[in-house]
């Protein structure tokens, strides 16, 4: 087995139900935080962390995905002629890379959706980033993941510490600390009620998998919620290997949601150097309003 993370999966297939009407048609992962579709931001992570092999599991509504990492003839004439030289060059950066498309079909869950990728991904460890989940570009989550794995060879599920009260909306563990920020995990529990989470430190969207997950996967029944858990299929895989947590200290938006997906804009609009006096001027102005 290939022993460095080359390869990404991004599941892009959920119905989005949290932004409906917005998603009826269209994917959630092409929202704009400011100026660029949610899912760009999870690729350029990909990227930067040397992963170059990327599979977008989609479904039904996801053309624009593909035709947004596609070059656009008639757009790009268009720039030409009023002489956006350097517009040409930012919506024509992505289109280099290598990019798969896998369709999942029905949405039965995210478990199911990383299967589709078995073809891709085929006997090599491999990072799966859900793209509602946004990293600034400045942290370094996945390639300490990344650095992690060519320690440890075993599969590595990103951590956050989130408050009680939201507890219920995540996977959580049961871990032991082996070192600073890594946990040896012992078990998971999706979605637990407060009383009955084994801990505070919930699995957010990045993920270092391996191969074997698959086997897993291929024989995995519909859990929680009728749909088929990444998080059931790595609780089983505790049976047979070691699993660790490694535990992010720095800043998520969880776009998913949609009081997340406005904090990611307000936040990425006042480090955009075009904006941020603008906008900071403007925030200030409102919240004078609000107080009034
Ligand atoms: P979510 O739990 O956020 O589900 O999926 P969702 O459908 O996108 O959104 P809501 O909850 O209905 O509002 C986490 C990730 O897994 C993908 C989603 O596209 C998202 O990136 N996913 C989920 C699939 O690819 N297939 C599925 O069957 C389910």
């Amino acid at each position: 087995m290939k022993q460095d993370i080359r390869k990404a999966i991004f599941p892009a297939a959920g119905l989005g139900t949290r932004f409906l009407p917005a998603t009826k048609a269209s994917p959630k992962e092409m929202m704009p935080i400011v100026d660029k579709p949610m899912i760009q931001y999870g690729i350029e992570e990909a990227l930067a962390c040397h992963i170059n092999e990327i599979v977008i599991i989609t479904g039904k509504h996801k053309r624009s995905i593909e035709d947004h990492f596609d070059y656009s003839v008639e757009l790009e004439t268009n720039l030409k002629k009023s002489g956006k030289k350097k517009l040409i060059e930012e919506i024509n950066k992505l289109n280099r890379i290598n990019i798969a498309y896998i369709r999942q079909g029905y949405a039965l869950g995210l478990g199911h959706a990383i299967f589709r990728a078995k073809p891709f991904v085929r006997d090599e460890p491999f990072a799966v980033i859900l793209s509602d989940d946004i990293i600034p570009p400045e942290e370094t989550l996945l390639k300490d993941m990344v650095r992690l794995y060519k320690d440890l060879k075993c599969p590595i599920l990103a951590l956050e510490k989130v408050p009680m009260s939201e507890i219920h909306r995540y996977g959580v563990i049961d871990g032991v600390k082996e070192h600073d920020g890594v946990f040896r995990i012992n078990n998971l529990i999706e979605k637990p009620d407060a009383e009955n989470a084994p801990s505070d430190m919930a699995i957010i969207g990045r993920y270092i998998l391996t191969p074997d997950i698959f086997d897993i996967l291929e024989t995995s029944k519909p859990g929680r919620g009728g749909e088929i858990q990444l998080t059931d299929a790595i609780r089983k895989l505790l049976k047979t290997r070691q699993v660790y947590g490694f535990l992010y200290k720095g800043k998520r938006y969880d776009a998913g949601d949609k009081f997340g997906y406005l904090k990611a804009t307000v936040d990425f609009a006042l480090r955009n150097p075009e904006l941020s006096k603008a906008f900071k001027a403007y925030l200030l102005e409102v919240t004078r309003r609000f107080r009034a």
